[in-house]
């Protein structure tokens, strides 16, 4: 028999992840504290379930299954049954805290606890656990019934056991799951910065405007959205936020910088579709902005971005954060990037990147742009990332 799933928190990603194992043929028991938001999350499920039957996607019968599959509630008490429970609430260390004391009282001593935080730690959150080796991170990306990456991350505390049980586990819930380190923004939101931060630098220094820049990334580049475009989609405020929790938690390295044109942005409400301006302008009858459509200038500024994403994958790599192979997948799954960052190093030579890398380091002097150890070993050893 399936283990019965619990689900706390029935916002954006807590519902998200409720439906999904719902739809996987799981008992799931979603708690929140909040009773509209719990009637909002039932609606919400129930017409995205009947949007995948009416598009053929799901069969009438597996989706009134996975309805039936569902129970909704306030209190914590309902997940003493579960196998697996999983917290997508605020993100508070000190409310999780309260909660996870809370739910140790109620679960089995072999229930398996996880959280579905961003940007806390593993071991912060589990400190407060008397059992912390059965805890770890559950990362799903929004929305978690479409995205098909999951990063599951283990603590410091948590056993090897408990974390294939769960990889193997989210792997039967049709889900790419990847296992890492428990460091500032795991896989996605680390190797994934200079996508922005890179991008805002090049605007800074007046290379290019927002529009030629995002036309240099997916033209060029072949990515599906442009820099501007998806910090617009995503909001400023958000994506802000993001980078600066993993500045400040890598310790103020300058590879992370946040930049002020994002910053005043933000403190302007430009927080993108969501407000209708962000670093274009959505409302009605808006001009589109137009690129200045230049090969040289667009070639130039996709492989700055490049081979500063491909940096960052070297040093997750480097720093055992995940292997080569979890790094590609966790950025073509989580984030849509055309190709496996690492992989496209290897097509492109290890040599040729690093040489763009050190012709900017030289010119800049800055230690965003300095290469990676891993990068220049497998260049020097002309060897590839990806074997
Ligand atoms: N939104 C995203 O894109 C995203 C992506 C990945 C991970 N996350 C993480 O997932 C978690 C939830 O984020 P979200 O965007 O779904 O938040 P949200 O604000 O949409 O939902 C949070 C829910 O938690 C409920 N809640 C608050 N305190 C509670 C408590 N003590 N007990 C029970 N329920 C409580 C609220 O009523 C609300 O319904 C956060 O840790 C966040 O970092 C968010």
């Amino acid at each position: 028999m399936k283990a019965i799933i619990g689900v706390i928190g029935a916002g954006t990603m807590g519902a998200g992840i409720a439906q999904v194992a719902a739809q996987a043929g799981h008992k799931v028991v979603l708690t929140d504290t909040n009773p509209d938001q719990l009637l909002r999350a039932e609606e919400q499920i129930k017409s995205s379930i009947e949007k995948l039957v009416h598009k053929g996607k799901l069969t009438a019968q597996l989706g009134q299954d996975a309805i039936n599959n569902l129970r909704f509630s306030t209190q914590l008490s309902e997940h003493s049954e579960a196998g697996l429970v999983i917290e997508a609430i605020i993100e508070n260390l000190t409310v999780k805290h309260q909660v996870f004391e809370q739910l140790e009282q109620v679960v089995s001593q072999d229930c398996i606890l996880a959280s579905n935080t961003s940007s806390l730690s593993i071991a912060s959150i589990g400190a407060c656990l008397q059992n912390a080796t059965r805890f770890m991170g559950i990362h799903f990306f929004n929305p978690a019934t479409l995205m098909p990456l999951v990063e599951v991350i283990p603590g410091v505390a948590t056993s090897i056991e408990h974390t294939q049980h769960i990889e193997a586990l989210i792997s039967g819930w049709n889900k790419t799951v990847v296992v890492c380190k428990d460091t500032p923004g795991f896989i996605v939101n680390r190797v994934a910065r200079p996508f922005y931060g890179e991008a805002l630098r090049i605007y800074e220094e007046g290379l290019a405007d927002f529009a030629t820049i995002d036309w240099a990334m997916t033209h060029i580049g072949g990515f599906k959205m442009g820099p501007f475009t998806l910090m617009d989609y995503i909001g400023n405020d958000i994506n802000y936020t993001v980078t600066e929790t993993v500045f400040a938690a890598f310790y103020y390295d300058p590879r992370f910088k946040p930049s002020f044109t994002q910053k005043r942005h933000m403190e302007a409400g430009f927080l993108g579709r969501k407000s209708g301006r962000g670093f274009y302008d959505y409302k009605e009858g808006s001009m589109l902005a137009t690129p200045h459509e230049n090969q040289a200038l667009g070639q130039q500024i996709f492989e700055r971005i490049l081979v500063l994403l491909i940096n960052e994958a070297a040093d997750a790599v480097f720093m055992q954060v995940a292997s080569p192979r979890a790094v590609d997948l966790a950025m073509t799954k989580g984030v849509n990037y055309p190709k496996g960052l690492l992989a496209w190093a290897d097509e492109l030579g290890a040599s040729w990147v690093l040489e763009r890398l050190e012709l900017l380091f030289a010119e800049y002097g800055e230690d965003r742009y300095r290469p990676n150890p891993l990068l220049r070993r497998i260049a020097r050893e002309q060897s590839k990332f990806i074997l």
